[in-house]
């Protein structure tokens, strides 16, 4: 594994891989930039420790389970997926300051002990997860990155499939949902390419049903307002 140290900005100095959008929007209110400045470094997992062997000491709660979202952006779904599952211990991986901070903002009056957080790109906590420890990834409408030119910039690709096929358990799940077609084909194909994973489609209208107990996101909310269609796609790790 890639050794990690922290920057002086309190980042890791591994160079950033899968991450090219905006780290920051809007200037962040006061109340918001000071849960920045002293919750995050609570909640924030420490990736120049070692991982440890039992991912349950990462929570205060007692979990039995472990999921990861990547790019959570505002964090309802995250929010939602972790006060429905209090057994399971999340990690929410989101660069985007203006979105940690109105995730932070929410825990502020529902507060969660089975979540974690990670405010760089989700490779790094990818790498740093030992092998064969979650049971499910979420990956929610990703950056589209629509233009071909641009193809190379989504976060599914070969590399970070290998990746999922390390982390998760034999028998995890990677859930994908995306607007965008070219992005829907493109991970229909990435991951038929893959060994270590199986799509548990039955019928061909699977593809446009939400995941179990779906509240939507905020992104998926714009995507329907705007006239398209989202696909939601459930892969399963293979065993060996
Ligand atoms: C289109 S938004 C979707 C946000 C949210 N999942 C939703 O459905 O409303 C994609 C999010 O992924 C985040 N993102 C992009 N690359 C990432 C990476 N390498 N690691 C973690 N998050 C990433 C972006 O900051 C952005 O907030």
């Amino acid at each position: 594994m890639e050794r990690t140290t922290m920057a002086e900005n309190g980042h890791l100095e591994r160079r950033r891989e899968a991450f090219f959008g905006r780290l920051k929007g809007p200037k962040l209110r006061q109340h918001q930039a000071d849960l920045i400045e002293m919750r995050l470094p609570q909640l924030r997992v420490d990736l120049t420790q070692p991982a440890p062997a039992d991912l349950a000491r990462l929570f205060s709660a007692p979990v039995e389970r472990f999921r990861l979202e990547i790019g959570f952006g505002g964090g309802e779904h995250l929010l939602h997926r972790s006060g429905e599952d209090l057994r399971c211990g999340f990690i929410g991986v989101e660069p985007f300051v203006n979105g940690m901070a109105k995730l932070l903002s929410a825990l502020d009056a529902t507060p969660r002990e089975n979540l974690r957080l990670f405010d760089d790109d989700a490779t790094l906590v990818l790498d740093w997860l030992p092998d064969a420890t979650l049971d499910a990834v979420d990956l929610n409408y990703p950056d589209p990155w629509p233009k071909k030119k641009h193809f190379k910039r989504r976060f599914v690709n070969a590399k970070n499939l290998d990746r999922f096929a390390r982390v998760l358990k034999p028998g995890g799940i990677f859930r994908f949902a995306s607007d965008i077609d070219t992005y829907v084909d493109w991970t229909l194909r990435h991951v038929a390419e893959h060994p270590a994973f199986e799509w548990t489609a039955r019928r061909p209208a699977d593809w446009h049903e939400p995941f179990a107990g779906w509240l939507g996101t905020r992104y998926e909310a714009k995507a329907i307002r705007e006239g398209r269609r989202p696909a939601y796609l459930t892969f399963r790790r293979l065993e060996g």
